[in-house]
């Protein structure tokens, strides 16, 4: 019996201690069900974003571009490659402006012409400016500003009072451009169409002489927002980033592809002509501004690279005034 006791004893502890063990470890388990759990409403919120998307590209019916689903990834790319290093233009009154000082990011052609820039011989014209992306460099923003013209710069993310208005005349909004308004998206954005930016704006009967483009991918959505509420009339230049990644071969970054041409192709028959395009490959690790793209070409049909061009269009058909409803 004596015995006994301090064995019952000793059981007893390790008893409790097994209990103290396994709660503990399974209140860590119950943290890990639940970070799992978030995650896969997180991805199941991105896949939805990515469907609407893809749902809102049209099948064009451009005879150029095949039927859809026709043309291969690598005839996709190619033929996106050739337009953008095809001038249709030679601008003959430039202006290189902007960018940063240690690389030259940021920097857009400004084409001075008067018929694409009546600015510059009338300075009783309204002129309008809409910029989209920020990315913490207004320098280009800033120079069309200081040439009198009004200037509207859009960006979320960026961390500056909505309204703020720079020493150049630049008036920030920290708003973003989407296919559908809303005042609070899932990362608590404001969000806004181009039409309905133009009428909240009062900007409806404006032109607009400059629409730049430099968004975290959405480029192609922009170019279609202008396509359908017939905004191809009234913009003199649209100066665009085209963010294109690898692989082609994955069904969205292919269709996306496929729809930058379309984009571009529809936007030329509308009188715009693409004049400018530079190799962006300022923003990689190891900056080098005389990096060129064609060093990625071979590889992102088939894997995780990356293409940034700066592509800039003139318009030789503006018809009248910007009109939304
Ligand atoms: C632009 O100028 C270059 C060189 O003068 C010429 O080769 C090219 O055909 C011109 N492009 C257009 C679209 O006029
Ligand atoms: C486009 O602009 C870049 C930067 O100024 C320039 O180096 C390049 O020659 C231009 N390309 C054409 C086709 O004008």
């Amino acid at each position: 019996m004596a015995a006994l006791k301090p064995t019952i004893a000793v059981i007893g502890v390790g008893i409790i201690a097994l209990v103290i063990f396994l709660h503990s470890n399974s209140n860590q388990i119950m943290q890990q069900i639940k970070q799992v759990k978030a995650l896969e409403v997180a991805v199941k919120r991105e896949e939805n974003v990515v469907k609407e998307m893809i749902k809102m590209i049209p099948d064009t019916g451009n005879t150029a571009l095949g039927k859809p689903g026709e043309a291969s990834p690598q005839q996709e790319f190619d033929r996106l490659w050739d337009y953008v290093y095809t001038m249709q233009y030679n601008c003959t009154h430039g202006e290189y402006i902007g960018g940063k000082p240690s690389n030259g990011d940021g920097a857009y052609w400004l084409c001075s012409e008067p018929r694409f820039w009546p600015k510059g011989s009338d300075p009783n014209y309204k002129c309008l400016m809409y910029s989209f992306g920020v990315g913490g460099d207004f320098s280009f923003d800033d120079e069309i500003a200081r040439r009198g013209c009004e200037v509207h710069s859009f960006d979320p993310t960026e961390n500056l009072q909505d309204g703020l208005v720079r020493e150049s005349g630049v008036i920030f909004h920290k708003w973003g451009i989407s296919h559908e308004d809303n005042d609070h998206d899932s990362h608590g954005w404001k969000m806004r169409t181009l039409p309905t930016l133009i009428k909240e704006l009062g900007h409806n009967g404006r032109y607009l002489d400059y629409l730049k483009m430099d968004t975290e991918s959405y480029e192609e959505g922009l170019m279609q927002q202008v396509i359908d509420h017939d905004l191809a009339k009234c913009v003199r230049h649209y100066a665009q980033e085209i963010h294109l990644m690898g692989p082609i071969t994955r069904p969205d970054r292919l269709k996306k592809c496929r729809h930058l041409f379309s984009a571009m192709g529809e936007l030329n028959n509308q009188g715009w002509r693409l004049y400018n395009t530079t190799d962006n490959c300022r923003w990689t690790t190891v900056p080098d501004p005389h990096a060129r793209q064609v060093q990625a070409k071979g590889q992102i049909v088939n894997s995780e690279t990356t293409i940034l061009w700066e592509t800039m269009f003139v318009n030789f058909d503006v018809k009248g005034p910007c009109k939304v409803e």
